[in-house]
């Protein structure tokens, strides 16, 4: 074999590859972060290669030692990686061979890189998986918690973002909560489909060594191997999958992340977020900038872009593996690295949001929100509905001219539009009644919140033992 050419795949080869091709088809530059898994994969095939015999033991002993130096290597930044070995499969098989012989070229005996990169992915993913969901549970954990102490702050509900019905804060909180327990549904359903092992598919047949799948599936926590080697070594849908789970995620985050930034500002003022999630400005003194849940808006896009590229890049490719499969991890990495850190920002915020319930309560007082109340008071005393609403209609043109909201208003003005209505309404028209009345399951009475946030607790609590 020529020293020029590759020492993986070079004998069939007459010359040297392009400089430039060379760099263009290496992955080593991003592939290495599936060092850790690589190897782990490495060790299972070794072992289930001596359990059938196919190695002996010894020659598995030299590989596993060898490999785990290797990983130590990698961790303290000692690794040499090179771009001539293209990928980290070849660099790590490369520096196998350096160090332990022979034996270490029969590492590949049974395996194809296709089935390799496949099972390095899926590991990374279920490794990835795992640490999104602990922060995600962080997350909704201090979310339940916000929400059951906010149960009886008031505030204004919105419809077009103009006030509409006087709500709790800890009722807006747990439709937050909502979101996110189906969000975490979605990826513990995702983990599902990851967690199958392509290794045995080889190339893209199979091989003809005496392989035990299950050994290796074992060995690797898989739930079971893969069922078809064309499937296992070419579909990439379970990255589609994550980052479909990621973009849901992020939108949820994101329109969050806008009721955030709108609170906190003067013209809102609902809430303070204390100051280590906030940045200044370098001109203007007085700015605090909700710069955390800004940044978790923006960065959504960037992961809906990765989910378009990934459909794009599976859209054409016939069985079985082909490389433009080697463009699927940049995206991947880069949707795992902000969905965690997004959930890790969130995770630390949310308990640290500080309502202005003066704020909140004066906001919901303002805007006529107790209308409802008063229509549906006057449907209980008789009144059809669509007089009732009429009725209150010509009530808030009233209060818009006197520059009074219902609750301020006097029995006798109120009487003005309907003779039906009495001192009790009283009781409707304060924002108090009103939250206390929508007393059903799902509504926004502190009790309901209460009993909700506990509900909510026990659903995660399911969720979490079934991880
Ligand atoms: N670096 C490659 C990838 O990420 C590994 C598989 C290469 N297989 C091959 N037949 N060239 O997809």
């Amino acid at each position: 074999m020529s020293q020029a050419t590759n020492q993986s795949w070079g004998g069939r080869f007459s010359e040297p590859t392009d400089a430039f091709v060379e760099r263009f088809t290496a992955s080593v530059n991003f592939d290495q972060r599936l060092a850790a898994q690589d190897i782990q994969g490495s060790i299972a095939h070794a072992t289930m290669l001596a359990r059938v015999g196919v190695l002996t033991d010894e020659e598995r002993e030299a590989i596993v030692t060898g490999l785990n130096e290797i990983r130590e290597e990698i961790r303290r930044g000692e690794f040499q990686w090179s771009v001539p070995l293209e990928d980290v499969h070849m660099n790590i098989e490369a520096r196998l061979t350096d160090k332990i012989g022979i034996t270490g070229k029969k590492l590949h005996t049974g395996r194809s890189r296709n089935d390799q990169v496949a099972t390095d992915i899926r590991l990374f993913m279920r490794d990835a998986i795992d640490a999104i969901e602990a922060e995600l549970i962080r997350l909704r954990e201090g979310m339940i918690a916000l929400a059951d102490r906010e149960a009886d702050t008031i505030m204004p509900g919105f419809t077009h973002l103009q006030t509409a019905q006087p709500v709790t804060f800890g009722h807006h909180l747990l439709a937050w909560q909502e979101m996110l327990a189906r969000d975490h549904e979605r990826l513990l359903d995702c983990r599902k489909r990851v967690n199958v092992m392509p290794l045995g598919a080889a190339a893209l047949a199979g091989t003809t060594y005496p392989i035990d799948r299950h050994v290796t599936a074992e060995l690797l926590g898989f739930e079971r191997p893969a069922e078809n080697s064309l499937d296992a070594v070419s579909d990439r849908d379970f990255a589609i999958e994550f980052v479909s789970f990621a973009s849901l995620l992020l939108m949820h985050l994101s329109r969050m992340s806008e009721e955030l930034v709108l609170w906190t500002s003067a013209q809102f003022d609902f809430i303070d977020l204390p100051d280590r999630f906030c940045t200044g400005s370098s001109i203007m003194p007085q700015k605090k900038n909700p710069d955390v849940p800004e940044l978790v808006r923006g960065k959504t896009g960037r992961v809906y872009g990765h989910l378009m590229g990934l459909l794009t890049l599976m859209k054409s490719q016939p069985l079985a593996y082909n490389k433009d499969n080697q463009e699927d991890k940049e995206p991947l990495f880069d949707a795992v690295d902000t969905v965690g850190d997004c959930l890790k920002a969130f995770a630390d915020m949310v308990p640290a949001i500080e309502p202005k319930k003066v704020n909140m309560f004066e906001a919901a007082r303002k805007g006529f929100s107790t209308a409802t109340d008063l229509a549906d008071y006057l449907v209980r005393k008789g009144v059809a509905f669509r007089d009732a609403h009429e009725i209150v209609g010509e009530s808030v043109a009233y209060g818009l001219k006197e520059e009074k909201d219902l609750s301020q208003m006097s029995l006798d003005e109120l009487r003005q539009f309907s003779q039906e209505i009495e001192s009790d309404v009283f009781d409707v028209l304060t924002l108090e009644g009103s939250v206390a009345a929508r007393n059903h399951i799902g509504g926004t009475a502190p009790e309901q919140v209460r009993a909700a946030a506990q509900r909510a607790r026990e659903a995660l609590d399911v969720l979490k033992d079934q991880a």
